[in-house]
């Protein structure tokens, strides 16, 4: 069946005032769109944890920096709706960007410390955009649960926090990062890579599991391990232009210096041409 199209706020408040008023459970999937499997698993993940799940397509330009690409970020309402019919969203909330931001809005959601380092370093406001946008969104839709990807690692803990901290009580969930075939994060901003860039991009992947390989073997300390996935990545010369390397606690996101009894994340951010890709990988301490 095909997905319901709200336009409004109010859509989304009558969408939502039907759906309690049946007692049914609601999933919330927030996307920018340019759906590919991994919206979609998150989709699906929604539909196995609630009666209806809503998805929300809105590309938001308080998350972009002056310097980013807001305006060329890829688009496809009509495909996206397909997609999401297919993975058997109920509804579709993709607003005209006055309904999020109306003329006089001032109020935004800072998360401070997550925000800090990794990405919101390289990317300064960007959090700031995220968590103003999934705050409002949680607020709108109110549902019971909202699914997130691990691809963008520090993006849920962000959202999880300000979820604990604004006592919105929805049950935050973080699924898989879903990758193509040869270990490339499945992305939107995939289409932006031409055929050189993309075999160039997958040297984050086979860097990580380079690291992850080393951990198995019990290298553990973040400078050996950093240092595998730079070298994979410099085996690409100019092509690829690493933004920062990191192994962090995989809760607070604080640096650490070595995996130990603490579940650890490896994040890798880098340019490849000049779309800049992320992807990551949970480190444990190898077992005796
Ligand atoms: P977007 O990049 O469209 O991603 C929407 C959701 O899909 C996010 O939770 C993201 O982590 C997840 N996702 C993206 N690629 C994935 C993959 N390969 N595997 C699993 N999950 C994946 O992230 C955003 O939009 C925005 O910041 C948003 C949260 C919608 C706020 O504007």
């Amino acid at each position: 069946m095909a997905a319901q199209l709200l336009r409004t706020v109010e859509d989304a408040r009558a969408f939502t005032r039907q759906v309690r008023a049946r007692g049914q459970r609601l999933a919330l999937v927030p996307t920018m769109g340019f759906l590919h499997e991994g919206h979609l698993s998150l989709m699906r993940g929604g539909k196995e944890r609630a009666d209806v799940c809503a998805a929300t397509i809105f590309v938001n330009p308080a998350q972009f920096g002056p310097k980013e690409d807001l305006s060329r970020y890829p688009r496809d309402l009509d495909g996206d709706l397909r997609k999401c019919a297919s993975a058997g969203v109920d509804a579709v909330w993709a607003p005209e960007r006055a309904q999020v931001y109306p003329p006089g809005y001032q109020t935004y959601v800072e998360v401070t410390e997550l925000s800090k380092g990794l990405c919101g370093e390289r990317r300064p406001g960007h959090f700031r955009g995220v968590a103003t946008v999934v705050a409002k969104l949680l607020a709108l839709f109110r549902p019971d649960v909202a699914l997130f990807g691990e691809k963008d690692f520090q993006q849920l803990r962000v959202i999880q926090r300000l979820n604990a901290d604004l006592d919105l009580a929805v049950e935050v969930v973080g699924l898989p990062i879903v990758r193509e075939p040869d270990g490339l994060a499945m992305s939107s901003r995939n289409s932006y890579l031409s055929a050189a860039e993309r075999q160039r991009a997958l040297s984050l992947h086979r860097g990580l599991k380079a690291a992850q390989a080393l951990c198995g073997q019990g290298v553990v300390t973040a400078r050996e391990l950093v240092g595998a996935v730079r070298a994979e990545l410099e085996r690409e010369g100019a092509g690829v232009r690493p933004d920062y390397v990191e192994l962090v606690d995989s809760e607070t996101l604080a640096p650490i210096i070595r995996v130990a009894d603490q579940p650890a994340r490896l994040l890798v951010a880098a340019y490849v041409g000049s779309t800049r890709l992320i992807d990551n990988l949970e480190l444990r301490e190898p077992s005796e």
